[in-house]
């Protein structure tokens, strides 16, 4: 019964209530067995018509494939993708129950409006007119999407022609340089640069001006901002994006800025959203991410706010490839919005509760790094900390090819069990050596979970002293 055999792996038996679970994360490896006993016939299709569409190509490898494999292998304490191990608040799975309960409104398991559910919308559009400080339309200026992945790939895939420049600024998540390829647009990279060599803050990495201004031309298109930035936490000042805006307006280029940490937001901070700024309305979609904002990224929501021409080119690409999004997910979202929307600004806001406790985290995790000899660049927002750990020494050749934080990485989940993320991997190729020094880790998790791994990573410290 080889079905049988590949669904057992997905599911794990519950002690407590010895009903199956699924296992969030876990890749049934009987499943690519089974891929497996097909590898002669595919191989041979793949020398006929049978083949990837052109612009796939070079685009086959991910970062996260790779190592959520290997964690879940391992077993490893997971550090590495980014979601949290503890529940979503109450103010969207309370929702979620009561619209599910028995005699509730069956029409929320069908269909529902195409670019998003009309009580979705109307709750985003509220929410950030108040937050971009400007009128929102709900249903010509939102778009609800399949997380902010969605939206990401609808507002460069809508807008970017064959040939067309687009600006990523550097390091970025992974995801913005295979969707300019997939529209044949070509991508121009940016990093961050860091003052001096021992910078221990995101507020030490800046973008030289002079070096932004030669990459717009007539062939921009559009440029990518990601503020508060993954991986690295750093919060653009007010003044910085200031910089990107002029340059937007005086070659006529577009922004998509994706803010799906908006109130990821750290003690001494301000973080400044993109459309907000003098004539950046007209030109700018953001994107946003109920996942992150509620701390359910499985439940793969997000949407994109900008002016009527910019987001009806997304509408046209959603309708024609998902339509619609699920429709509980959406309603619950609402509600959950409606809820802290009515108390933004106390304390119990959830908007306001989790950069509470991810400060604290965040603490918990520089002080265990430190601890483990590793040096931490501590982030003014996010919910990741990137690290060196280069002097530490460790002979990593053993641990497969490519940059030596892909080793490490390897190394550290392999060993330690505890599992990170390497940083070249959110650098192009023309500046991975720039992340090569660096691995992620993740501190969206329990204490214990932290604890755990501050167990591993301290005895791991000591071992390279002995
Ligand atoms: C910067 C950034 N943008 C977009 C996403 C994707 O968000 P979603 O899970 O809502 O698709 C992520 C996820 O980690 C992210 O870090």
């Amino acid at each position: 019964m080889p079905r049988l055999t590949s669904l057992k792996s997905l599911y794990r038996l519950s002690s407590r209530s010895s009903s199956f679970l699924p296992a969030a994360n876990v890749i049934p490896s009987s499943s690519f067995q089974w891929g497996q006993r097909h590898t002669r016939s595919v191989e041979t299709m793949a020398s006929s018509k049978l083949k990837a569409a052109e612009h796939l190509k070079g685009l086959e490898g991910s970062v996260w494939v790779e190592f959520v494999k290997l964690t879940t292998e391992e077993k490893a304490i997971n550090l590495g993708q980014g979601f949290p191990d503890f529940a979503p608040p109450n103010s969207v799975t309370q929702a979620l129950t009561e619209i599910l309960a028995p005699g509730s409104n069956p029409l929320m398991n069908q269909y529902t409006r195409s670019y998003g559910h009309a009580r979705l919308v109307n709750a985003i559009a509220a929410m950030y007119s108040k937050f971009i400080g400007r009128e929102v339309d709900p249903m010509t200026g939102v778009l609800v999407s399949v997380g902010a992945y969605g939206s990401l790939y609808y507002a460069i895939n809508s807008h970017v022609n064959p040939g067309d420049e687009v600006i990523i600024i550097e390091p970025f998540f992974d995801c913005y340089e295979p969707m300019v390829r997939m529209a044949r647009g070509v991508p121009r990279f940016i990093p961050l640069r860091p003052k001096n060599e021992g910078v221990t803050s995101t507020r030490d990495f800046y973008l030289d001006k002079e070096e932004l201004k030669g990459l717009f031309n007539k062939k921009t298109k559009a440029i990518i901002v990601n503020n508060p930035n993954n991986p690295l936490g750093k919060i653009f000042s007010e003044e910085e994006l200031t910089v990107i805006a002029d340059l937007c307006k005086e070659h006529d280029v577009m922004c998509i800025s994706d803010e799906v940490y908006e109130h990821l937001v750290y003690s001494g901070n301000k973080f400044t959203r993109m459309a907000s700024l003098p004539g950046m309305w007209d030109r700018t979609i953001t994107v946003c991410s109920a996942g992150k904002i509620f701390s359910a990224t499985g439940w793969k929501l997000g949407w994109s706010i900008g002016p009527q021409h910019l987001i009806k080119n997304s509408q046209t690409l959603h309708q024609n490839c998902v339509y619609n999004c699920p429709t509980l997910i959406q309603e619950a979202v609402a509600r959950g919005l409606e809820l802290e929307f009515s108390r933004l600004g106390q304390p119990e806001c959830y908007f306001l509760e989790l950069p509470r406790e991810l400060e604290e985290k965040r603490n918990k995790m520089e002080k265990v790094l430190k601890e483990s000899s590793f040096i931490p660049i501590i982030p003014e927002g996010g919910y990741f900390m990137m690290a060196k750990y280069g002097h530490l020494g460790v002979d990593v050749s053993a641990y497969g090819d490519g940059p030596q934080d892909y080793k490490m990485v390897r190394y550290l989940t392999k060993t330690q069990g505890v599992a990170t993320i390497p940083c070249s991997a959110f650098y192009s190729a023309e500046h991975k050596s720039l992340g090569e020094p660096y691995i992620r880790f993740c501190f969206i998790k329990e204490d214990c979970t932290i604890d755990k791994a501050a167990e591993k990573l301290k005895a791991f410290s000591k071992s390279l002293k002995a």
